[in-house]
């Protein structure tokens, strides 16, 4: 959460010696990871010059390009974790002579203990965030060396951090990390450094990924990259593979739109290269010695701990491993019994959720071999896990995931047959030739969006859905739920169909909405029965089927129609209808789909 960015320019392409509109553009990029205030300071001839705003990017703009001209600046946009959102508490934040410039993305869990000492030192505080303490302790530190002040600040603080700071007196950006993703775009004589790629990328596709513990000094055209002990390291320069264009909205109202139309492309690209011609599924994760693997453990979040359900489905029923899956959050703080004889796969499309990384370190302490999921190239798990899988589903920037999350369930099924193959466990060829169908099938739910609108429109106003399916349709109820829930705001709730009689049946009358996924697998009779069971409550139901399946006409006009498919692969299609439901019902409401309130993309804080 927050984004960062940081430019030092010699010569600013386009915008005069002025960097304000390179880190304006770069925030505007940034602005998923958190919206509700933003500010910017630059820095020219000794004298540091800042804007901050409540709100978003584009309030900051113009106050950004009135300032001073400069080539040096660090800015931010900020997801609130302390203090409220407002213009005192938004970032930069600065030390008691405002000499000093501090953005930080992350938590520093002990600034009460260093706020208090620092109180009683003389410091005054503004605002009520805990990135206040590290201008502070700068100041407390500095003597004449910015990095130095950094480096013994960074000493006493407890938390993650990624951080850009500025000193009046020194043409230089200190930029440090522990927990929270940096990336420095290295420019010709420009070096840019931000939260994430996609702001990097209009200007260079070479990157250096920092590690926890290291720290970047910008100065005029250089870069230097030093250990938390002062020691100088030389990283190797990556390179970018996604293209500035595809971080574009082409056309679509929203970028979650477009995601959501991208998946056939995306999943073909998920798919292609892992089955040969002989149908064998080729990852590149020979790393994990398979023979030892007795259990798997899957952790996540949110939407990737669904495709993370669907897994647990599929590897149990394909390749016949035992599986627990986890949230991110809970695995870290319970003890949990992990051993070498673990297989602990982290799913993330960020790869830098701190409950789900906090989770797969605890794993890795405890001997389990491990095992990425992911999309985003270079982040931090993909970066610490034995092995990965990468998405390849491109840049997802809606902060509602879609094409990540199906992709993500592209991957976790040939996770499943490639252990079902390792076993020796024969897959049926009709499998292979299900699963190169599944874009086409895709394309096909993509083309009943007409339908699927009109039932946004008629349930727009609705206050209450349930969304049920059973078995593989379970975890995907519980998406749809989800997806209505973060980008409409309305009361959802996902829940195994079988379940409902245990309690959740009382909610049930003609105002609560119950979109049943219906489609054709091995409960579909007993699905049908818990319709009935709605229907004979007055519940008003939408359903998903497939093709002209009828069955559900007496139960309800509200059906939308997805094309038949192997019950392993139904997950995947089903997602889609449901995706556009809520992005539909969403754009009803008038709702800002892509950075709806309270929520940001990559949750880098616990
Ligand atoms: C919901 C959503 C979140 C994320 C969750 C994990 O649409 O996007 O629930 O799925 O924050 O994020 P990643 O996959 O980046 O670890």
């Amino acid at each position: 959460m927050c984004g960062i960015i940081a430019y030092f320019g010699n010569t600013p392409r386009g915008t005069g010696k002025n960097v304000a509109p390179i880190l304006i553009d770069g925030l505007k990029k940034l602005e998923y990871r958190g919206y509700d205030s933003a500010g910017i300071c630059l820095l020219n001839n000794g004298e540091l010059y800042s804007a901050k705003v409540k709100g978003r990017v584009s309030e900051l703009e113009k106050l950004a390009l009135d300032l001073k001209q400069s080539n040096i600046g660090i800015a931010h946009t900020r997801w609130a974790t302390h203090g409220e959102p407002n213009e005192i508490n938004a970032h930069p934040h600065f030390d008691c002579k405002n000499e000093i410039a501090v953005v930080h993305n992350g938590i520093i869990e002990n600034y009460t203990t260093l706020k208090e000492i620092l109180e009683k030192e003389g410091h005054k505080f503004v605002s009520k965030t805990d990135t206040e303490v590290l201008s502070h302790l700068i100041e407390k530190f500095y003597n004449g060396n910015l990095e130095e002040a950094v480096m013994k600040t960074l000493e006493l603080v407890v938390g993650t951090f990624g951080i850009a700071v500025l000193h009046k007196n020194e043409n230089k950006i200190v930029v440090a990390r522990r927990g929270s993703p940096i990336i420095l775009g290295v420019g010709e004589n420009e070096n840019i450094i931000a939260s994430d790629a996609v702001a990097v990328l209009p200007y260079t596709k070479k990157v250096v990924y920092l590690n926890d513990n290291e720290m970047v000094i910008l100065t005029d055209g250089k870069y230097e990259i030093r250990n938390f002990d002062g020691q100088v390291l030389e990283k190797e320069i990556d390179e970018i593979k996604w293209t500035a264009s595809q971080i574009e909205k082409k056309g679509y109202e929203h970028f979650m739109l477009k995601e959501i139309f991208e998946q056939p492309e995306a999943i073909e690209n998920t798919l292609r290269g892992r089955i040969d011609e002989d149908l064998n599924v080729r990852l590149s994760i020979d790393k994990i010695d398979f023979n030892l693997v007795e259990r798997i453990l899957i952790v996540a979040c949110g939407t990737a701990w669904h495709s993370g359900l669907v897994a647990k489905y599929l590897i149990e029923k394909i390749a016949k491993i035992p599986v627990e899956v986890d949230y991110g959050s809970e695995f870290r703080y319970r003890d949990p019994i992990v051993s070498k004889k673990d297989l602990l796969v982290v799913i993330s499309q960020s790869g830098e959720t701190a409950d789900s990384l906090a989770a797969l370190r605890e794993a890795k302490n405890k001997g389990a071999q491990t095992l990425g999921i992911i999309n985003v190239v270079g982040s931090t798990v993909s970066r610490e896990v034995d092995a990965g899988i990468y998405l390849h589903a491109g840049p997802e920037i809606g902060v509602a995931s879609t094409k990540a999350f199906t992709c993500m369930l592209t991957a976790v099924t040939l996770l499943s047959l490639f252990l079902a193959q390792h076993k020796k466990i024969i897959i049926e060829k009709e499998f292979f030739n299900d699963i190169k169908l599944l874009p086409g099938k895709v394309d096909e739910v993509l083309k009943q969006s007409e339908k699927i609108l009109e039932i946004a429109e008629k349930f727009k106003d609705t206050k209450n859905f349930f969304f049920l399916g059973r078995g593989l349709s379970f975890p995907i109820a519980l998406e749809g739920a989800l997806k209505v829930k973060e980008t409409s705001y309305i009361h959802a709730e996902g829940y195994p169909a079988g379940e409902m009689k245990h309690g959740h049946i009382a909610l049930i009358d003609d105002e609560l909405i119950s979109v049943f996924i219906a489609t054709k697998d091995h409960t579909y009779t007993k699905i049908l029965s818990n319709m009935e069971e709605v229907h004979a409550r007055g519940g008003k139901v939408i359903a998903v089927v497939n093709g002209d399946d009828n069955a559900v006409l007496n139960l309800t006009k509200d059906i939308i129609r997805v094309p038949e498919c192997r019950e392993e692969l139904m997950p995947i299609i089903n997602t889609v209808a449901l995706q556009l439901l809520a992005y539909y019902i969403a754009n009803f409401k008038g709702i800002d789909v892509d950075k709806p309130k309270n929520l940001a993309k990559s949750v880098t804080v616990e």
